[in-house]
């Protein structure tokens, strides 16, 4: 029996610089994720200031999505999908992100992408900004630590909802925006590495420069949400978290004031902005402490108060303690982790599984925002095994995505107002954090390997089977 709504959105979630490749066709300029190497599970990527001849650069063909899209949303329509998350490449309208006039020939990709989607009966919900920017904007401007980038961010915003506002209702304005609370979001969400050459891992931090950039990223999304609402009102604008639970390691008091502290920051600073039209209380002491001043034009806070989202929506992957006693084994985890929970195991990346902390997660998540929720992001990285037939068995896939779907269902029947998912990845993709393509996501497989050869063949995975049956079912039958 389905707890789920009749409408639920199951589906599965990409993003642009993940999966399309084609990085310099039609017109499109290089984004920041075009500059960055692969790596692995043990070696970081590099970030580089130019393409070097001697390394590999797994965006730029990825799995050639942008060749394959009719045969790619063909499959997700095989599994039933009702929703794709997907986002656009912003260097592929604005090349340099500076121009007036878009660039024809990347519109018209999306338009096709789209159409697709439709003749499918797939709803398309988009990302404007995943992990990516124009790279000009990265040398120029040194990404969103300058606030002339949200004027850019919002002439994009304005030709994307133009063209395709007959063919897009859901749109999230920043992937994971709260990746800038911590280190990574500086290559990740907020491109603030200008002239940095290095491994993504060393990349160089300035919590002033992230914070200010981060308040730039508010000030563009309250404004794109604005101009939407005016603009367009049949259009539904989200926010977009990395929610990555904490809990506290032990019960001594100090431990629930740090875990409390490390939730505030983490998880809870964007989306208190983003959801609730302001900056949370606990703000000022935090950038007092961290001598951090935030510059606010005159104006700002209305724009942020008038710019609040419709719905919340966040990536799910892994959770992780806190603690303040000395000496307990770290873990790792989405763009960050912490430390070791003695009750959960861990994907090879070492994030670990926990399916009811999802469940933990979206009463807190609905409890503080009343606000309809997605989960647009949610999976199992892991090492596939292709099968001299032709097959590929993920037996453990499936018993990740089982565990969570059932948990998102005791969130239902606890009351979360949940109105869709969309597994990370549906298809094998570039991993965002290592650059690999050996860290698989897919119902589909891709035959496409680390050291960028492969013939991008799609192969269906047992996975495939299940997650067509757990749609079929509306997540009634998860067996
Ligand atoms: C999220 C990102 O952080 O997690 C995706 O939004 C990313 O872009 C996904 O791919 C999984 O992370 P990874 O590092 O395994 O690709």
């Amino acid at each position: 029996m389905s707890v789920f709504r009749d409408d639920f959105l199951w589906g599965g979630a990409c993003a642009a610089n993940q999966f399309e490749g084609a990085w310099d066709v039609d017109g499109k300029g290089p984004s920041l994720p075009d500059m960055c190497t692969n790596g692995s599970a043990t070696t970081s990527k590099w970030v580089t200031t130019a393409i070097r001849p001697d390394k590999l650069y797994p965006s730029h063909e990825a799995i050639d999505f942008y060749h394959h899209y009719e045969e790619d949303i063909a499959l997700f329509a095989e599994m039933g999908f009702k929703v794709f998350r997907t986002s656009i490449n912003w260097s592929r309208i604005f090349p340099t992100g500076e121009e007036s006039e878009p660039n024809e020939k990347g519109l018209a990709f999306y338009d096709r992408v789209f159409d697709c989607c439709k003749a499918h009966g797939i709803e398309p919900l988009v990302t404007i900004s995943h992990y990516e920017i124009p790279y000009h904007l990265v040398e120029q401007y040194n990404g969103w630590a300058s606030r002339e980038v949200v004027g850019f961010y919002v002439n994009y915003c304005k030709a994307i909802f133009e063209r395709y506002k007959d063919k897009v209702k859901y749109w999230l304005t920043f992937n994971e925006i709260n990746c800038g609370t911590n280190r990574s979001g500086n290559l990740m969400a907020l491109s603030t590495c200008r002239g940095y050459e290095g491994p993504f891992s060393e990349i160089p931090d300035d919590v002033q420069i992230r914070y200010q950039a981060l308040h730039h990223q508010f000030v563009a999304s309250a404004k794109a949400v604005i101009w939407a609402h005016q603009h367009y009102p049949q259009f539904k604008m989200g926010c977009m978290n990395l929610f990555a639970a904490s809990y506290p390691s032990t019960c001594d008091p100090a431990d629930i004031l740090a875990n409390q502290k490390n939730m505030n920051l983490r998880n809870w600073y964007c989306s208190d902005v983003q959801c609730r039209g302001a900056y949370p209380y606990y703000a000022c002491r935090f950038w007092q402490e961290n001598d951090i001043r935030i510059e606010m034009e005159p104006g700002d806070e209305q724009l942020l108060k008038d710019g609040v989202v419709d719905f919340y929506t966040c990536s799910y992957y892994s959770t992780s303690c806190v603690t303040t006693h000395e000496g307990q084994e770290k873990t790792g985890g989405n763009m960050g982790g912490g430390i070791k929970n003695p009750y959960l195991k861990a994907s090879d990346w070492g994030w670990q599984i926990d399916p009811e902390g999802l469940r933990w997660s979206l009463n807190e998540i609905y409890a503080r925002y009343q606000l309809p929720i997605m989960v647009v992001e949610n999976g199992f990285g892991a090492y596939d095994q292709l099968e001299a037939d032709g097959s590929i068995h993920d037996p453990y896939r499936i018993e990740y995505l089982r565990r969570h779907i059932q948990q998102m269902a005791e969130a239902v029947k606890d009351g979360v107002d949940l109105r869709g998912y969309t597994t990370w990845g549906p298809i094998d993709l570039v991993s965002a954090s290592t650059g690999e393509m050996a860290k698989r996501y897919g119902f589909i497989y891709v035959d496409k390997y680390d050291d960028g050869t492969g013939d991008l063949t799609r192969r269906r995975k047992d996975s495939f089977y299940w997650y067509k049956k757990v749609i079929a079912t509306n997540g009634g039958d998860l067996d």
